[in-house]
Order: structure tokens, then sequence, then C-alpha cells
């Protein structure tokens, strides 16, 4: 465990351990893209951590593409010390894939990914996210498009498919044999959305399959579960998702509990900052909340404090708050 007073950085390391198409890739463990959670100030305090790698939260193409304003998309942006970033689009028409990645390709990321997981009605009935595991075909023409128009490699993130129809091995060599650089699988089906234990044994059988780089993803919770989960499937890397909102210190290989108060309370604030930063104020305060809640909720945070985070209206007494809860961590 670290002393009190030491501030944890990340190591560098001089060789990596895979690379995605000539991106290398430095490290084993990264943060989950998630959807209001996986944001630049979350995500760029994990980078700081340790985290592998960047993944943005899912954008529509359509907001991509038919978008009136010409405005830059909040959830693309990123800073050059988070990279390697990549940015992750979904969509159910190939044709419409390929334009949106083709206008984000000059924002410069690293890696395009395809979001093939995502469970929610809206965007699954229609055919994108996890809809699109029901239509291998339209997942070839979307690869093979982009992997032959674009210069930075493409990658998918995907689940094991429908229950009735657990089509990810198919989907695996699909990526693959369209010229997809990486996969990453998360061991659920749609139906299971996040519920019940997540299926490492699909991870190992991926990463058997195909030759590109495989990543786990699901149920990572402690910093055991890395080794554990890359030694059962072979996988080259792990995704932590919810398991980081709580404890983003697992990039830098400590549990919740091993993490000193003086620590908490450094990156507490560091997050909130950034989000201020990059919100406003109004807004930095609100949507710091839901990862308020988290990072106090293994310690000492009473029934009362997590009812004060969560209703503290005026920014000023949200900071006097969020400090004295710090304070008395400490
Ligand atoms: C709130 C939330 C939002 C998510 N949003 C995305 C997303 O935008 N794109 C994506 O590929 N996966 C998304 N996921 C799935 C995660 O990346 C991950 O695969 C899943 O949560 C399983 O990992 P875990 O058990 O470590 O949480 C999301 C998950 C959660 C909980």
């Amino acid at each position: 465990m670290l002393q009190e007073t030491e501030t944890i950085t990340t190591q560098t390391q001089t060789a990596p351990n895979f690379y995605v198409g000539n991106i290398p890739i430095y490290g084993d463990t990264l943060l989950a893209p998630m959807d209001g959670y996986s944001d630049w100030p979350f995500r760029s305090l994990c980078k700081m951590l340790g985290s592998a790698m960047s993944y943005t939260e899912f954008v529509p193409v359509e907001r991509i593409v038919l978008a009136k304003v010409k405005k830059p998309i909040d959830k693309l942006y990123y800073e050059p010390a988070e990279r390697p970033v990549t940015f992750q689009i979904y969509g159910d028409d190939p044709d419409m894939i390929l334009e949106g990645a083709l206008r984000i390709r000059d924002l410069g990321p690293d890696i395009i990914d395809i979001n093939m997981g995502c469970p929610a009605k809206g965007v699954a009935q229609r055919g994108a996210g996890v809809g699109m595991m029901m239509t291998p075909l339209k997942i070839a023409r979307t690869f093979k498009m982009l992997t032959a128009k674009l210069d930075i490699p493409v990658t998918g993130k995907m689940r094991l498919g429908w229950e009735n129809f657990r089509s990810y091995k198919m989907v695996a060599r699909i990526v693959e044999e369209n010229g997809g650089a990486l996969i990453a699988l998360h061991g659920r089906t749609k139906e299971q959305s996040y519920s019940g234990l997540a299926n490492w044994d699909a991870v190992a059988e991926i990463k058997s399959y195909v030759k590109i780089p495989v990543i786990g993803s699901g149920d990572i919770r402690k910093v055991e579960d890395i080794a554990r989960m890359r030694q059962y499937s072979g996988c080259d890397a792990v995704m932590v998702g919810r398991g980081a909102i709580a404890n983003p210190w697992i990039f830098s290989g400590l549990d919740r509990d091993q993490v000193p108060p003086a620590e908490v309370k450094r990156v507490v604030q560091e997050h909130l900052r950034r989000n201020i930063e990059f919100y406003g104020l109004e807004n930095g305060h609100r949507l710091f909340r839901k990862h308020a809640v988290q990072y106090f909720v293994l310690r000492s945070l009473s029934r009362e404090d997590r009812k004060r985070i969560l209703q503290a209206q005026p920014s000023a007494e949200f900071i006097q708050l969020v400090e004295s809860i710090t304070n008395a961590l400490a």
C-alpha cells in the first residue's frame, strides 16, 4: 500500500504489450467506453492513473453526418496526453457509418471503433449497437468499406450477440477478414444487459479464433481480476467498466481499500476541477455528483452525506461539501 504522502504516478513502459494495426499499446488495462461516464474529465484522469488507452463514449453517426451546426462534438474532445485515442461510433447504415468515420478522421483519433454491443432499445431495435450482430453481412460491409477508406485502424466492440443468435464467433471472424484491427468482447448477451456473470470462456474462444488482438470486458472489479482474466482467456488486455467508476486507481494497480485518503482527496478534487473546466461551473458540478457518490461510497460516506451530495444545489455549497468530506477522509 502507498504511504499517505505518496502521489500515484504511472510507470513508463518501454515495450508495447500489443499493437492495434500500427499503434503500439503500452499496458494491458484500460477504461471501458461508458456513455455518461467515460467523458474527457474521467477518461483523462484514468489515463493519468495508468489506463493503457482511451475510448470515447459512443457517438451516433447521424449526429456527425446530419449535424446542421458544425460545432465540435464534446464527446470526441481529447488532449494529446490521452493517446492512443479511440473514437467510438455507432449506426445502422454502413454508408452513413463510413461518412461519419471519414468526417471525424480529421479530428486526429488514433483508432475508430464501431459499437456492436449497445443493448438499449432505441439503438439495438433499429439495427445499431448489438442490433448489428443480427446482420453479419452489414458488419462485413461496414468493416470492408471503413478499412479500405481510412488510413487508421478500425476496430469493433461487441457482445456475445442475442440469446437466440449468439453470433460473436462469426462476427469476430468477419471483423478480422474485413480488415478490423482489434476486437473487444463484453461477455454478455443483449438480453443480459449488465446483469449475470460475464462469460470469460467466450473471450478465450475468440482469442483462439482470430489473430488480431482481443480485449476482454466484463466483471473486472479488483486488481487481481486483471491477471485472472488475462490468464483464463489469453486476451491481450482487459477493459474495466463499472469497477473503474468507484476506483480509477485500479489502473495504478490498487484496489479501492488500498488508496490513501490523501490520494482520494487529490483525485476527487482534480476530477471536479476537470469537470468544471470542461462543462462549466453548473454542469460540471451536476455531472460530478454521480462520480462523487461512487468515490466515497466504499469509505466513510454517511447516508446523510450521500443525500447532501445528490441534493446540494448551489455550486459553492457543493464545492464546500466535497471539500469537507475529503478533508474528513484525510
Ligand atoms: C453506464 C454504462 C455505459 C456504457 N456505455 C458504453 C458505450 O458507450 N460503448 C460501449 O462499447 N460500451 C458501453 N458500455 C459497456 C462497457 O464498456 C463494458 O463492456 C461493460 O460495462 C462490461 O464491463 P464491466 O462489467 O467492467 O462494467 C457501458 C456500460 C455502462 C455500465
